[in-house]
C-alpha cells in the first residue's frame, strides 16, 4: 500500500505531531508526516519535525496582508510535498475558506473534550469548572466553525476527586496520543466514510 502523506499544522509544545511521527516510524499506519507548518517560529513542533528529518516551516501570518493570502501559502507548501492529509495538532487558528476548498474532507484536528462539550480554548478548565465525571478527547474533521466538525473518534478519561486542570489534561492528553495516529490510520485505508455529520468506520 502506498503511504498517504500527511501534512501538519502545529502552533507550540507538538506532543501530537510526536504521537503521529513515532506511530509512522513504527509502519503502524500506512502513512509518513511530510511537512511540517508553524505560524509559530519559536514553536517545539518545528524542532521536533528536524528532528526527525522532516520538513519544516514557519509560516508567519504577519507576512500576508491577510488570512486569504497566508492560507494560500500553506497551501501551496501542502501541495508542493504532495499532502492528501492535513492534521491539525495544537494549531490555535481557525482554518478558512482556502484551506477548506484546497482539503476538502482531508482536515482532521484534535481537540481535548468530548465534543460538542466544551469547545475552544482551555477545554479541560471549563470541563473541571462545570463538573462533569467523564471528559476526554475528539478527533474531528474541520469545517468552518470551532471544533464543529464530523466526529471520527473519541476516548473517554474518567475525572477524579483530586483533579486540577494540570492532572486531567495529562490524563486526556494520553488518551490524544492514542486516538490521533488510529484516526489517520483508518483514514490512510480508506476505512472512513462521511455521510451527513456522521462518519462511518467501514470494517
Ligand atoms: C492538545 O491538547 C490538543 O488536543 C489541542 O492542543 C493541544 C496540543 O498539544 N488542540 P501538543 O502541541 O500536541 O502537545
Amino acid at each position: 500500500m502506498s503511504l498517504l502523506k500527511i501534512g501538519v499544522l502545529a502552533s507550540g509544545r507538538g506532543s501530537n505531531l510526536q504521537a503521529l511521527l513515532d506511530a509512522c516510524a513504527r509502519g503502524n499506519i500506512p502513512a509518513e508526516v511530510a511537512v511540517v507548518l508553524s505560524d509559530c517560529s519559536d514553536a517545539y513542533a518545528l524542532q521536533r519535525a528536524r528532528q526527525s528529518h522532516v520538513p519544516a516551516c514557519h509560516v508567519d501570518p504577519a507576512a500576508w496582508p491577510g488570512r486569504e493570502q497566508y492560507e494560500q501559502e500553506l497551501v501551496r507548501l501542502l501541495q508542493a510535498h504532495r499532502v492528501g492529509l492535513v492534521c491539525l495538532a495544537g494549531y490555535m487558528r481557525l482554518v478558512g475558506r482556502v484551506m477548506l476548498q484546497a482539503f476538502p474532507d482531508r482536515i482532521m484536528n484534535i481537540h481535548p473534550s468530548l465534543l460538542p462539550a466544551f469547545p475552544g480554548l482551555h477545554a479541560q478548565k471549563q470541563a473541571l469548572d462545570y463538573g462533569v465525571r467523564f471528559a476526554g478527547c475528539t478527533v474531528h474533521f474541520v469545517d468552518e466553525g470551532m471544533d464543529s466538525g464530523p466526529i471520527i473518534l473519541q476516548a473517554v478519561v474518567p475525572v477524579l476527586e483530586s483533579d486540577d486542570e494540570a492532572s486531567l489534561a495529562a490524563r486526556i492528553l494520553e488518551q490524544e496520543h492514542q486516538i490521533y495516529p488510529r484516526a489517520v490510520d483508518l483514514f490512510a485505508r480508506g476505512k472512513l466514510r462521511l455521510e451527513g455529520r456522521r462518519v462511518r468506520i467501514l470494517e
